[in-house]
């Protein structure tokens, strides 16, 4: 570059330096409040960036730059199982089968084949993109639902998810009438309508034999208490969770609190991993710190809190945080 062409370019440099700094030295000092430019700035990145993820306005796999979120979220861990991904590690398998202490569970490979046979092979979900935007209810059995009428709110998300024995007959107004995925376990069971996709979470290899029991033979009526032995689901739209999932979330997200994840916990991270955009209710406790289900009658129930398995105040914060950080909406009791 000749001495000529250099002072001119170092002649442009300065003078796109000036206006910069007077573009932002002007926003800094007339705008109110005088950070407003920049967070404009920082907004229009942030959706710009969120819009190649997905068509929401926030993304629920756009980390940002949130280490926090960054340690715990891994979106390559898939949450339902498939004949392809079910195999399991031994550490894994081990981890697994101690949850509930299964003493001589059934071969593992042999119930999975056979289970597959019976529902679908899809796992499903990992659609996601620009073009999408899922919205999902997370709706925990919390009594703070009560008298709050978010029915309506609820029931406006493409995905409804509810869990073990929540009912909606009669609790409408509160909690939605909807329900498109019911998370369940054999001890925790209901009957579902034909439209409704079963989330079965198996804490042993005994749970996927009741699966296949409670919609073909109804032999098994037992596992560590009674359990239903037929069911009323549509098979066609039963899914599992993978127990590698379960492991990941109590590692990753609960870092070893309790002795695993609550279901509420398990379908919020659930939740994570399949929609754009997640709004949760009913989790916590009531505003006078009752646990009870929003069913039940008695206050002092403690439903879920003191189960000694689950880590509640623990799975709590870690919702509460993720609310902080605008991942997902949490909206409180009454
Ligand atoms: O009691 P149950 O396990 O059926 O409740 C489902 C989930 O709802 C719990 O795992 C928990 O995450 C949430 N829950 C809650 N506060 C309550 C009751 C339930 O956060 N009072």
């Amino acid at each position: 570059m000749s001495p000529l062409s250099q002072n001119k370019f170092l002649a442009f440099f300065l003078l796109c330096c000036a206006l910069t700094c007077t573009t932002l030295l002007f926003s800094f000092t007339f705008s109110d409040p005088p950070f407003h430019f920049l967070k404009y700035a920082s907004r229009i990145s942030g959706s710009f960036f969120s819009k190649d993820i997905c068509a929401c306005d926030t993304c629920m796999a756009d980390v940002g730059g949130d280490a926090w979120l960054a340690d715990r979220f891994n979106q390559s861990i898939l949450p339902l199982m498939t004949r392809d991904n079910s195999a399991l590690s031994d550490d894994t398998y081990r981890w697994w089968q101690w949850l509930q202490r299964e003493g001589n569970p059934a071969n593992y490979t042999r119930v999975v084949e056979e289970l597959f046979r019976l529902i679908p092979d899809e796992g499903g979900f990992m659609d996601a993109g620009p073009q999408r935007c899922r919205t999902c209810s997370v709706v925990g059995n919390s009594g703070n639902l009560k008298g709050s009428s978010y029915g309506k709110l609820i029931d406006t998300s493409d995905l409804v998810i509810r869990m073990n024995k929540a009912p909606t007959k009669g609790f409408e107004k509160d909690v939605g009438a909807r329900t498109t995925h019911h998370v369940m376990y054999p001890e925790s069971a209901i009957d579902l309508s034909n439209t409704t996709s079963l989330v079965l979470v198996p804490f042993k290899t005994l749970d996927l034999q009741w699966m296949i029991s409670a919609l073909t033979t109804g032999t098994i009526r037992g596992t560590y208490m009674p359990v239903k032995a037929w069911i009323k689901a549509n098979k066609d739209k039963v899914v599992v969770i993978n127990p590698r999932f379960i492991k990941y979330v109590y590692e990753s997200w609960l870092e070893g609190h309790g002795r695993y994840p609550s279901t509420g916990f398990l379908t919020l991270m659930f939740a994570l991993h399949i929609c754009d955009e997640v709004n949760v209710f009913g989790f916590g406790a009531d505003q006078h710190g009752n646990w009870h289900h929003y069913w039940e009658h008695n206050h002092l129930a403690g439903a879920f809190r003191h189960t000694g398995v689950h880590d509640g105040d623990h799975e709590y914060n870690i919702t509460v945080t993720l609310a902080d950080k605008h991942k997902v909406q949490l909206f409180g009791g009454r």
